[in-house]
């Protein structure tokens, strides 16, 4: 029942199940994965769709072409579809101050080149979504960084991007992706919050919307589904990388469903929308990486249960909404009633400034939401 298909649109990125593993402490343990391979064994799990880092697909030499060649045939015989790319600017040692933020200029000019270049090749293969997760856009210490120029340049660069996809007629949207910190101390665009705030100063906002990663918010200590629900009020949720994370702590890049399921369980439930509220229609993307104790085996395990965990949440988010006693719960909570506006039709603020209203009356009733989290507990843990 669990089984995904399609439809599902679940997506992957060819770094995730192709990661060997090398880590801040320990080198590769698990040998390169050929891209054609992971698209296949993707297909056969019932995924839908990959993504891609420039580096993590086409070497920058004479086997470009060729690698090319192979990676659409693999496509076309699946129905794997690529449906966003991305570009590494973090890991060469020539972005180690970054890519587009970085203070030498040179570097941000080369940061550019080598986005542009692969915006093109995921234009040619049919993304809709290009993400840029700025993971060296930042600093380790205050005085080598001029924040407010860092954020002219990514801005600058925004508004390049946009002005080229509107010249060139792609269908691409751009998605930051928010991370708080690591790989560098600070990074620019920390949270949801932040990006979404920056968004709004871009000469074209409407190209730019968001990556959230349950993860990096969660580094935060944010919540993550609050903050998806913020992106999508802002219409901006554009994409969504999906992994798990146990708090505060490095980036975990767990499967989806591991660490924070409570969590997960609020995420679908927003992803899910309901009625009135709609919610996400783009790609199940998953970003994580498979734990270094696995071998190719056990890459597969994650990948298929992290699809698995999404179908099972879907499955319980919608009968934790179609329980009766949850309804129920829910009313008594007067969930309903914050969708009524404070003010009434053609009321003015007068009409609120002396109306009676029994304080002590209202503040002495408990509002019940003790139960309706209980009863979501219950329907997670499988006892309704
Ligand atoms: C992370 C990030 C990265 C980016 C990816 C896209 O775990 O810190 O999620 O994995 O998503 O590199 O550029
Ligand atoms: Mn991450
Ligand atoms: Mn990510
Ligand atoms: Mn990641």
């Amino acid at each position: 029942a669990f089984t995904p298909t399609k439809d599902d649109k679940f997506s992957f990125g060819l770094w995730t199940i192709g990661w060997q593993g090398v880590d801040v402490f320990g080198t590769a343990v698990r040998p390169p994965m050929d891209p054609i391979h992971a698209v296949e064994k993707l297909a056969e799990l019932g995924a839908s769709a990959i993504s891609f880092h420039d580096d993590d697909l086409v070497p920058d030499d004479n086997t470009r072409q060729q690698v090319l060649e192979r990676f659409t045939k693999a496509l076309a015989d699946t129905g794997i579809v690529v449906e966003m790319a991305t570009t590494n600017l973090f890991a060469h040692p020539v972005f180690k101050d970054g890519g587009l933020t970085a203070n030498n200029r040179s570097v941000r000019r080369y940061a550019l080149s080598k986005l542009l270049r692969n915006l093109d090749l995921a234009a040619e293969l049919g993304a809709s979504t290009y993400v840029l997760w700025g993971g060296r856009e930042g600093a380790e210490s205050g005085g080598s960084k001029d924040v407010r120029a860092a954020l002219d340049r990514y801005k600058e660069s925004m508004d390049l991007l946009t002005a080229y996809v509107r010249e060139k007629g792609y269908n691409i949207r751009f998605a930051l992706e928010p991370k708080p910190n690591e790989p560098r101390g600070d990074i620019l665009l920390p949270s949801i919050g932040h990006a979404i705030a920056f968004i709004n100063d871009l000469e074209d906002p409407e190209l730019v919307g968001l990556n959230p990663e349950v993860g990096h918010e969660e580094m935060a200590g944010l919540n993550y589904a609050h903050g998806i629900a913020q992106a999508l009020w802002h219409g901006k949720l554009y994409h969504i990388d999906l992994n798990g994370q146990h708090g505060p702590r490095f980036d975990q890049d767990l499967r989806f469903g591991a660490g924070n399921l409570r969590g997960a369980f609020w995420t679908v439930d927003v992803l899910q929308g309901s009625e009135g509220r709609p919610g996400y229609d783009g790609y199940v993307h998953f970003d994580y990486k498979p734990p270094r104790t696995e071998d190719e085996a056990g890459v597969w395990e994650t990948a298929r249960a992290s699809m698995r965990n999404y179908l099972i949440l879907r499955d319980k988010v919608k009968a934790f909404r179609a329980d009766p006693e949850v309804q129920e719960a829910v009313a008594a909570a007067r969930v309903a009633e914050l969708s009524e506006p404070t003010l009434g039709e053609g009321e003015t603020l007068e009409d609120l400034r002396n109306e009676k209203f029994d304080r002590d009356a209202v503040a002495e009733r408990g509002l019940g939401f003790e139960r309706l989290d209980q009863l979501a507990m219950e329907h997670l843990l499988g006892v309704r």
